[in-house]
């Protein structure tokens, strides 16, 4: 069949649609339906079924004699290491982890915060939950305390699993200290922590609350799979929005296993047993869905890896990790090509390994500019496919669906529209705009099965952050067009997200960090081009009236104060003191313009500027740092 009857097939009975592909997953209790529409426009799907994840990604394939198949090779440069684990170790070690819990008073609705480096515990935990219908969240090892107990606080975990340690390139970041901090900000206090102690540094315990990840599971039953409710949430994950409170996209079980078992085939292409590598973290959507749950539920072999694109040890380690482990398709973001670029210009290090194996890249996480997938195509030589998803849907929303029918690669757009999802781009009236007319990319509710059903304890945020501005479908926070041939083009955010290296954060989170700065009267945070991350934050601050420190030290205690209250992973380098900020009469600062400026774009100042001589202020300022750069 065709992309274009499949579409259809789906447009015109999406009840069918999403029933039939729900025959590919192993239920307790099959669904009798798809879609509960019962109360729009907030929607669920599979209401009447139950269903284990963690069985549908471990035990069934083990049931089915693929026990001795590799479900996941940790392939670990920054510790010289590779292991594999066969389905079969998974399931024991899943089943003992989840007992462990079990023991330990964890139960099905509990939420685990899991706050771990990329090694394979980090995925036994997320399946241990699941298996007993425990709730997890996990947290990327990047963000400082003061982020972990913001999500401490909105989650309430019964526990917290961590490693003791995560390996950077240029350090050992000890995760405890970071966990303990963050126990004692937060003021709900989870009632223990289980804790993987790494060769590279161990933790110190605190007795009573902490347990050796082994220990833990020392002479405890084995836990079974604990049937849930398709609509039971599987899974929390925060992610950046316009404030400093992150929103904790929650993940109903049924759609999940349903979408994401769908793209592996269809999007992907990938038959069960081969190996698929999703180069992220298991702190981001793309760790969730593509390095844990998609490849494993689908049966293939997932590759946990844990180093860098550069300097683990070089600029061919993701082309070594492809050939030793035949890797058939590789996903990752951008950024890791442009890092790689910009070390290895003319794939010398490309050409020491045989790729020959290899099907397709896919590049997710932020805009692929042409100039990059033009050279990684060059290079590799395999079919180069953008896609466009967001943690919230989990999954492509706008991709080539590879699997049914290769669709003709337009560079600069991620393709066309899955099955599921009817995008659409509006004006700011709401009005669809025609054809190569630039608008908000919305998507008609109700989403597909797999995409979040509401906001952790935040339905009226959900509902407003996404369902209130266009009624009747949801605001992806997205700008784009889509062209005459229905190819999507996704140009920019509409709102104060940015998007640093792959990694989504907010600047409106980082300007009530730097608004905090006992000698900072007022402040603006803006995205700024950058060749390697794509974005970086840039920071504007003006002083209170009288403060006579050195501008320098305050602009240093400005990148010390974002990186230990956010965390590393906000790449806060760039700050300025200046005398005033651009606004309109209105008061609103004019950080689009303040953006444009910094790129280097053309733009014109709105109407209702308070005072256009502050831009010439800015632009000098940009101009001592270097912006725009040439
Ligand atoms: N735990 C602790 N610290 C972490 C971390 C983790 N899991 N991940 C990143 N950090 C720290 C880094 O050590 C760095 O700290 P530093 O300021 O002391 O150097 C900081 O956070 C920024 O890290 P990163 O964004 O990784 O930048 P980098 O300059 O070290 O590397 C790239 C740049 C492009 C190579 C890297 O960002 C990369 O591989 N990106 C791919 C992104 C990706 O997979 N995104 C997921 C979406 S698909
Ligand atoms: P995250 O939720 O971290 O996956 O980030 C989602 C956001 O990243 C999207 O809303 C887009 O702004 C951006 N993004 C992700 N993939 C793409 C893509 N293929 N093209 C353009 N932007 C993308």
């Amino acid at each position: 069949m065709k992309y274009s009857d499949i579409y259809k097939s789906w447009q015109d009975d999406p009840e069918a649609f999403w029933m039939e592909q729900a025959r590919a997953i192993d239920w307790d209790r099959a669904p009798t339906r798809a879609l509960d529409d019962s109360r729009p426009p907030f929607y669920g799907w599979y209401p009447d079924a139950m269903v284990n994840t963690c069985f549908n990604a471990v035990d069934r394939h083990v049931l089915a004699g693929h026990g001795d198949r590799v479900a996941i090779i940790h392939d670990s440069p920054v510790t010289g290491t590779v292991s594999r684990t066969t389905f079969a170790e998974l399931q024991d070690q899943c089943a003992r982890l989840a007992g462990a819990l079990l023991a330990k008073g964890v139960t099905k609705g509990d939420r685990v915060i899991i706050y771990m480096p990329m090694v394979p515990q980090a995925l036994v935990a997320m399946l241990a939950c699941t298996r007993i219908g425990a709730i997890h969240s996990v947290v990327f090892g990047g963000f400082a305390a003061n982020e972990l107990a913001k999500r401490i606080d909105d989650a309430t975990p019964k526990a917290v699993i961590a490693g003791s340690c995560g390996i950077e390139p240029s350090r050992t970041v000890a995760y405890k200290p970071l966990l303990d901090a963050a126990i004692e900000q937060a003021t709900h206090k989870p009632d223990f922590c289980i804790i993987l102690q790494r060769d590279t540094l161990r933790a110190d315990l605190i007795e009573g609350r902490d347990v050796d990840w082994h220990a833990a599971q020392d002479g405890v039953t084995p836990a079974d799979c604990v049937p849930v409710e398709g609509t039971h949430p599987a899974y929390i994950l925060y992610t950046s929005g316009t404030t400093g409170a992150p929103k904790g996209v929650v993940r109903p079980t049924a759609g999940h296993l349903v979408a994401l078992n769908w793209t592996m085939k269809n999007v992907y292409n990938v038959n069960p047993g081969e190996v698929f590598w999703a180069a992220s973290d298991v702190g981001w959507v793309v760790g969730h869905s593509y390095i844990c749950y998609a490849p494993l539920i689908h049966g293939n072999t997932t590759v946990v890896f844990e180093g860098k694109p550069i300097g683990t040890p070089d600029a061919g380690t993701f082309w070594r990790v492809i050939q030793d482990h035949d890797v058939r398709v590789f996903f990752t973001a951008p950024t890791a090509f442009r890092a790689i670029r910009r070390e290895d210009p003319n794939g010398e290090f490309l050409r020491k390994y045989d790729l020959s194996g290899l099907r397709a890249l896919y590049l997710a996480g932020e805009r692929a500019d042409p100039d990059t997938v033009e050279w990684a195509r060059a290079q590799l030589n395999v079919p180069v496919i953008d896609h466009w998803w967001q943690t919230e849907t989990g999954y492509t929303i706008v991709g080539n669906p590879m699997g049914i029918e290769p669709l003709a690669l337009k560079t600069g757009s991620p393709t066309v529209a899955m099955p599921g999802y009817d995008v659409r781009v509006l004006d700011e009236g709401g009005a669809p705009v025609p054809p190569g007319t630039l608008g908000a990319i919305a998507i008609r509710l109700p989403l597909p099965p797999g995409t979040l059903s509401t906001l952790w304890n935040a339905e009226e945020r959900y509902h407003k952050s996404y369902l209130a501005h266009f009624p009747g479908y949801y605001e992806t926070g997205d700008a784009g067009y889509i062209d005459e041939d229905g190819y999507l083009f996704v140009m920019a955010r509409t709102d104060d997200v940015i998007n640093v290296a792959g990694h989504r954060l907010s600047t409106g989170a980082m300007e009530e960090v730097l608004a905090a700065h006992p000698d900072v009267a007022e402040c603006a945070v803006i995205g700024v081009a950058d060749p390697v991350k794509g974005q970086v934050p840039m920071g504007f601050v003006c002083l209170s009236k009288g403060v006579d420190k050195p501008v320098a030290q305050i602009e240093k205690e400005c990148i010390d104060l974002v990186r230990n209250r956010i965390g590393p992973v906000a790449a806060f380098h760039l700050v300025r003191v200046v005398d005033r900020l651009p606004k309109t009469r209105s008061g609103k600062i004019l950080r689009a313009t303040m953006a444009k400026i910094a790129d280097g774009h053309d733009f014109k100042p709105p109407a209702t500027i308070d005072d256009p001589a502050i831009l010439d202020e800015i632009r000098a300022t940009l101009a001592e740092i270097g912006y725009p750069a040439s």
